[in-house]
């Protein structure tokens, strides 16, 4: 059962949400919706999801009305070798609005807000939002990205399972209050909106720079897991196509994709929520 919505992002726009009390992922939903040709900004968004998807095939643990889940088509009108940044520029604009979200809240003590490369948000080291990026790209031409977001928000510890709780967090574990998701969702969409779209107007070395201000673990050891091997190293920052550069026992390594542990006080960090 779908139902459609329509709400204002600014003066003249607005946004289609397509909502479903539970579905099995919103990014599937999304990706059938791109491809049957439904606009840039086009939202699918569920209380629940019973197959939610993680990076790397992993699940994602989507309970009802304890977060926020849902996808967004774009299709930006960029070169193709430029995705990266656009990938860097959604993970900047999903962090300041959480961040402005918690700072309204604890203006005298703000948490730390971070990205994990490519497009995690760590809240005090810990997993606040992952974010899963669906596309049809020819050699030619973005055809669609699907960037599906999935905020942790109204958790408390003893909610995360128990292999999640002590590296995942929520907006509510760290501002003490209970959130309505779909008036989140309204708030989240209108910044986005807003903000990606004066974002990705900008200069690449822009997004870099101001990624790099907010990425974990530069300077520090961590490894790159592949499917098939491990790359280690001190990672340096981003080179200006948006790969994540680490110092190795052989020189510098540019890395374009895997799954990023970082190591804090000797554990690791292999965060999936
Ligand atoms: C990650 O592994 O960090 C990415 C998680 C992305 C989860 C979101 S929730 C909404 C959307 N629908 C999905 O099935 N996954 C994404």
């Amino acid at each position: 059962m779908e139902d459609h919505w329509q709400i204002p992002v600014d003066g003249s726009h607005s946004i289609n949400i397509f909502y479903y009390p539970s579905i099995d992922s919103t990014n599937t939903r999304a990706v059938s919706l791109a491809r049957e040709g439904k606009p840039e900004w086009t939202v699918v968004f569920a209380s629940e999801q019973t197959a939610g998807k993680g990076r790397i095939n992993r699940i994602w643990w989507s309970p009802p009305d304890l977060g926020l889940w849902f996808s967004v088509i774009l299709r930006p009108k960029i070169r193709v070798k430029s995705v990266n940044l656009l990938n860097l520029a959604l993970a900047l604009t999903i962090r300041s609005f959480i961040e402005k979200l918690v700072t309204e809240k604890l203006p005298e003590n703000p948490p730390r807000i971070q990205v994990k490369w490519p497009n995690d948000i760590l809240l005090e080291g810990k997993k606040i939002c992952g974010i899963l990026l669906e596309s049809e790209i020819t050699p030619q031409k973005i055809k669609y990205i699907v960037a599906g977001i999935g905020l942790n928000v109204n958790q408390g510890r003893d909610d995360f399972p128990a292999d999640l709780s002590s590296r995942a967090i929520s907006i509510k574990m760290v501002t003490g209050e209970n959130y309505v998701i779909f008036r989140l969702l309204t708030q989240f969409l209108k910044y986005f909106y807003n903000d990606f779209n004066q974002l990705r107007e900008k200069k690449f070395n822009y997004i870099v720079s101001e990624y790099e201000n907010h990425l974990a673990f530069t300077n520090q050891y961590v490894e790159i897991h592949l499917q098939d091997k491990v790359i280690a190293g001190v990672q340096k920052g981003i080179d200006p196509a948006g790969n994540l550069v680490l110092s190795g026992s052989q020189g510098d390594v540019i890395v374009t994709a895997g799954d990023l542990w970082g190591f804090t006080e000797g554990n690791s960090d292999d965060s999936d929520h």
